[in-house]
């Protein structure tokens, strides 16, 4: 569906995003969204008519930021009040979802609370809330819009294609929600149940990306390995075949996919790994923990063998495969011999980065209500220990990188003038000195040194050249 409005008076649109790269994405299709509007990309919220904190609810760390930045965004509401100018103040995201009432009762000076599966509501709702505000002068109370239902018809149908690629690398969300319910996680609650969108979408959208500049896509969703679209030929694909189909794209040099879960890890997936050389030799497989014990109290439905052979085949079928993790330490019940567990685990895969966490507590999850919840400073420990030891791995996995050639994406400028910043297809970054125009292509680099967390180099050819690793 195309939206056609006539144009409307420039207004400036601020988007703070925080959480996973599925939130980065929905940011950029409510700014696509709200476009024919008039409103447009504000450098900060004192530009802005209208402020989006789209929001995440993972720990709690996360959504507690969120009250504390709605009361600055409050001040400023009065503030422009006073100078005769309005603010319309918008959280959306996983917070929205999950305590949207809340929030309206604890600022009242928020317009619209806005959940994930209705962003493509978005227009109408701004059109209320300006109605509102229009009655209201004088005051910063907000306007109390709220829509946080899980809609009949999935948002994607109704939202822009993405009309911006930035640096040559693109996000697409091809899987939204998660069936799994792990007792830890609220995402099921905020995101609702698991939807593939169809494979012809994506291929037009992936068609679309690559015209706008993308030489890199990654694949999103919060279980993207559970994908299993409508095909064009009449029949369910696997997210195997979705992948080799974009493969096709002309153009298009390198696929990624994340996050994936270690039970939706098929053999076809594991296997396109090793035929498709467009698919990077990267994979973020979270696991968790190492513990048997503590896998089955957090319902993953796999074991560490499990996990171990996927490993293993994964490099069987791609012996260059480095792989990333997430791990919680401190789930309740965890004794310092699941923590061992875990470490060997750790030790025994070699992970090349990974995601650590301590548990969180979150309202409504049934891990929330389990006996034996661990100490703080036990977990504070663990989270060090485990920290110290991802830590060596990664930088010995940098290491390894140095003396190396290999091709690298440049996606900005560096930190230094002239400098250059881009992803390997390993996904670190690298660093080089380079004439800006080679942002948004593949340039092969010779690695010289490693940095705490990051490659520098020098590139050896100026012609952009196609991905090869
Ligand atoms: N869908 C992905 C990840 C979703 S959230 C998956 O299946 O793994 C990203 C990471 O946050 C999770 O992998 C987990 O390590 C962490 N996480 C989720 N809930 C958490 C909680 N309650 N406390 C601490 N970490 C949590
Ligand atoms: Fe959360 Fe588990 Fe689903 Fe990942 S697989 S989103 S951790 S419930
Ligand atoms: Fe956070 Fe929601 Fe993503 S809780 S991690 S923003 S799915």
């Amino acid at each position: 569906m195309t939206v056609t409005a006539p144009m409307a008076r420039k207004k400036g649109l601020f988007i703070r995003t925080y959480g996973c790269q599925m939130n980065v994405y929905d940011s950029e299709r409510m700014a696509d969204v709200l476009r024919p509007l008039g409103y447009a990309p504000a450098a900060s919220p004192d530009d802005a008519e209208m402020v989006i904190v789209n929001t995440c609810h993972i720990r709690e760390k996360a959504s507690e930021k969120v009250f504390s930045e709605l009361g600055r965004l409050r001040d400023l509401k009065a503030q422009k009040r006073r100078d005769g100018q309005d603010l319309v103040i918008a959280v959306a995201g996983c917070v929205a979802q999950a305590e949207g009432a809340e929030i309206m009762r604890r600022q009242p000076a928020v317009d619209i609370v806005v959940g994930p599966q209705a962003y493509h509501r978005l227009p109408e709702m701004v059109a209320r809330a300006a109605r509102a505000a229009a009655n209201r002068q004088g005051t910063s109370k907000g306007a109390g819009v709220l829509d946080t239902e899980f809609p009949v018809e999935p948002k994607f149908d109704y939202l822009p294609a993405p009309s911006t690629v930035k640096g040559g690398a693109a996000f697409l969300s091809v899987q939204e929600g998660c069936d799994r319910f792990c007792t830890f996680c609220v995402v099921p609650y905020t995101r609702g149940a698991e939807y593939s969108r169809p494979a012809q979408a994506i291929l037009a959208e992936a068609r679309g990306l690559v015209a706008a500049g993308a030489c890199e896509i990654t694949l999103l969703g919060q279980n993207v390995n559970a994908w299993h679209g409508a095909a064009p030929d009449g029949t369910t694909w696997s997210l195997a075949q979705l992948i080799r189909a974009l493969a096709e794209i002309e153009g298009l040099s390198r696929i990624r996919y994340t996050t994936s879960h270690p039970r939706d890890m098929d053999d076809s997936l594991i296997a396109a790994h090793g035929a498709v050389p467009k698919l990077m030799p990267y994979l973020h497989l979270p696991v968790q923990s190492g513990s048997d014990r503590v896998l089955e109290a957090m319902n993953r439905r796999h074991g560490r063998d499990l996990y171990l052979r996927l490993v293993e085949r994964l490099r069987a079928a791609r012996p260059d495969m480095a792989l990333s993790t997430d791990l919680i330490v401190g789930f309740p019940g965890e004794t310092d011999a699941d923590f061992e567990d875990t470490l060997r685990l750790v030790r025994e895969v070699g992970f090349a980065a990974a995601f650590s966490f301590k548990y969180s507590a979150r309202p409504g999850t049934p891990a929330a209500m389990m006996a034996r919840q661990i100490p703080d400073d036990v977990r504070d420990a663990r989270l060090q220990a485990l920290q110290a030891l991802l830590g060596e791995q990664q930088r010995a996995f940098n290491a390894a990188a140095v003396g190396r050639t290999m091709p690298v994406l440049f996606q900005e400028h560096g930190r230094k003038p002239g400098q250059l910043l881009g992803k390997s297809p390993w996904l670190q970054s690298v660093h080089a000195e380079g004439n800006a125009r080679l942002i948004g292509s593949i340039v092969d680099v010779h690695i010289r040194a490693t940095h705490s967390v990051s490659l520098s180099g020098e590139i050896v050819t100026v012609e952009p050249v196609e991905a090869a690793a």
